[in-house]
C-alpha cells in the first residue's frame, strides 16, 4: 500500500495525511472545499497548529497533493475517510457526509483496495450503513472484493505534545482479513496498534472515550455548583484530589462543552441505543447539566454586577475567548457562542476578544455573528465595559492587565488564580 487517499482535509484528515506522507507513502487528499484544496496545493496550512512549511515540504517531495476529483480513487490502495459527522436539529445523528463521500468513491474502487472509517459515528455505521453504500455503488462485496475496517482518530488539537505517531490506534475490521489490511496500512505510521474483534468494537470505544469526558465534566461542573453554594471552591478541591497517584483523574468545569466531539459524540450512541430498546442515562443527565452551564454563568454574571448597582440590561459585557479551548483557533460549537446569545436576548451589549478569532466566521447554527470582529486588547477598550467573562483561558492574554484594568471579572476557568487581584472583583463562575 503505497498510494493512499484521505477524505476530508480538516482537522482530522490533514494531518493525518502529512503522518502518512512524512512515513513513506504518497497521500492524494481529496475534499469538496475548492479553497481547502487549493490551499494545500499552495503548500498555506489553514489550521494554526499545523505549519504551512510541512505542506510545503510534503508537495515538495512529491508525497502529498490535493484534489476535488474523486474519481483519482481508482489510483490509490486504500482510502480513509475523515469527513464531519455532526448532529441534526432535534440532535439525531447526521451520517449523510459519510453516505455521500461512500457514493462518490464506490465507483472508482479499486479490487482489492481497502476503506476506512475515520470519522467519530455510532456502531453500525462502517459494517452496515458505509459497506451498503459502497456495494451497490461498486459492485463489489467488502470482505470479499475490497476491505473495509473502522478506525477512530484521537487528535488533540493545540496539543504541542500530541502526535499522531505515538498515539495508539484503535483499529476493526469487517473481517480478520480486512483487520489485517488496515493494520498493515497504520503500522507504516503510527507505532503502536491496538486491534479489536469488529468495527463496531472500534466504533464503540471512540464513543466511550468521548462519553466518559462529557460525563466526567458533567460530574465537576455539578460540584462547582454545589461546593460553591457550600462556600468551596472547586479549583482548589480537583488540584487537591489530583495528588492521589492512583483512582482519579482529573476534569475542570467550564461555560459548558464545546468542540466537534464532546457535545456531539454521545448523542450517536443514545440515537443508536434506542433502537435497541436501552436507554443513555447518563449521557442524557451530562448533557442536560453541561448545556445548562452557560445559564449558570450568566446567573453569576447578573449577580456580580447587581453587587455594583449595574443591571444586566444596561451592562456592556465582554467575552474573553470565541475558541472552545485554550491557544486554538476552533470555535465549533463553543460555548461563548451560548453566552453570546444569552447576554444579548436579555439585553447586554455584547462583544467579544480572542486573538486566535479576529472575526467569526460562517457557521451553521450562529450565523446571526457572522462578520463579528474581535475587538482590540487595550485598557481604553477593556475598561469601557462593564464586566469581563472570561470563557477560554488562551494563553495569549495578559491577564494581569486585566485585574489592572477591570473591576468586575467573572471567570468561567480559574484564570485569574495566578495573577493578584483587588479583592471582590474576581467571580468564579
Ligand atoms: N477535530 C477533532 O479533534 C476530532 C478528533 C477525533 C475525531 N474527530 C472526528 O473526525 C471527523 C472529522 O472531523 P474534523 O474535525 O476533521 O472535521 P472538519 O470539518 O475539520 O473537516 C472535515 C472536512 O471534510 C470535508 N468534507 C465534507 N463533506 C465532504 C465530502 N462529502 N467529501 C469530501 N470531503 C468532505 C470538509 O470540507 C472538511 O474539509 C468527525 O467525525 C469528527 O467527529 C474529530
Amino acid at each position: 500500500m503505497n498510494k493512499i487517499a484521505v477524505i476530508g482535509l480538516g482537522y482530522v484528515g490533514l494531518p493525518l495525511s502529512l503522518q502518512f506522507a512524512q512515513s513513506g507513502v504518497s497521500v492524494l487528499g481529496l475534499d469538496i472545499d475548492p479553497a481547502k484544496v487549493e490551499d494545500c496545493n499552495a503548500g498555506r496550512s489553514y489550521i494554526k497548529h499545523i505549519p504551512g512549511a510541512t505542506i510545503a515540504d510534503a508537495l515538495k517531495r512529491g508525497a502529498f497533493s490535493a484534489s476535488k476529483d474523486f474519481s483519482r480513487v481508482r489510483e490509490v490502495d486504500a482510502v480513509l475517510i475523515c469527513v464531519p459527522t455532526p448532529l441534526k436539529k432535534n440532535r439525531e445523528p447526521d451520517i449523510s457526509y459519510v453516505l455521500k463521500t461512500g457514493e462518490a468513491i464506490a465507483p472508482h474502487l479499486r479490487r482489492g483496495a481497502l476503506v476506512v472509517l475515520e470519522s467519530t459515528t455510532y456502531p453500525g455505521t462502517t459494517d452496515e450503513n458505509l459497506r451498503e453504500v459502497l456495494e451497490r455503488g461498486s459492485g463489489l462485496k467488502a470482505g470479499a472484493d475490497f476491505h473495509l475496517a473502522y478506525s477512530p482518530e484521537r487528535e488533540d488539537p493545540g496539543n504541542p505534545d500530541s502526535k499522531i505517531a505515538e498515539i495508539p490506534k484503535v483499529i476493526g475490521g469487517f473481517t480478520p482479513a480486512c483487520l489485517e489490511k488496515a493494520k498493515a496500512l497504520y503500522a507504516r505510521a503510527v507505532k503502536t496498534l491496538v486491534p479489536v474483534s469488529s468495527c463496531r468494537a472500534a466504533e464503540a470505544t471512540k464513543l466511550l472515550e468521548n462519553i466518559f469526558r462529557s460525563v466526567n465534566i458533567a460530574l465537576v461542573n455539578e460540584l462547582k455548583v454545589v461546593y460553591a453554594a457550600m462556600g468551596i471552591d472547586v479549583w482548589e478541591v480537583i488540584h487537591a484530589a489530583k495528588t492521589k497517584p492512583f483512582g482519579f483523574m482529573p476534569f475542570y468545569p467550564g461555560p459548558g462543552l464545546g468542540g466537534h466531539c464532546i457535545p456531539i459524540d454521545p448523542f450517536y450512541l443514545a440515537w443508536k441505543a434506542r433502537e435497541h430498546g436501552q436507554h443513555t442515562r447518563f449521557i442524557e443527565l451530562a448533557g442536560e447539566i453541561n448545556t445548562a452551564m452557560p445559564e449558570h454563568v450568566v446567573h453569576r454574571l447578573a449577580e456580580a454586577l447587581a453587587a455594583r448597582k449595574t443591571p444586566l440590561d444596561r451592562s456592556r459585557i465582554l467575552l474573553l475567548g470565541l475558541a472552545y479551548k485554550p491557544d486554538v483557533d476552533d470555535m465549533r460549537e463553543s460555548p461563548t457562542f451560548a453566552l453570546l446569545d444569552l447576554l444579548k436576548n436579555r439585553g447586554a451589549e455584547v462583544a467579544y476578544h480572542d486573538s486566535h478569532i479576529p472575526v467569526i466566521r460562517p457557521t451553521r447554527e450562529r450565523g446571526h455573528w457572522t462578520g463579528t470582529k474581535s475587538v482590540e486588547w487595550n485598557e481604553k477598550t477593556v475598561r469601557s465595559f462593564d464586566a469581563v467573562l472570561i470563557a477560554t483561558a488562551h494563553k495569549a492574554v495578559n491577564y494581569q492587565q486585566l485585574a489592572d484594568w477591570c473591576d468586575c471579572i467573572i471567570d468561567t476557568r480559574n484564570a485569574m488564580a495566578a495573577v493578584k487581584t483587588r479583592a471582590g472583583t474576581v467571580w468564579k463562575a
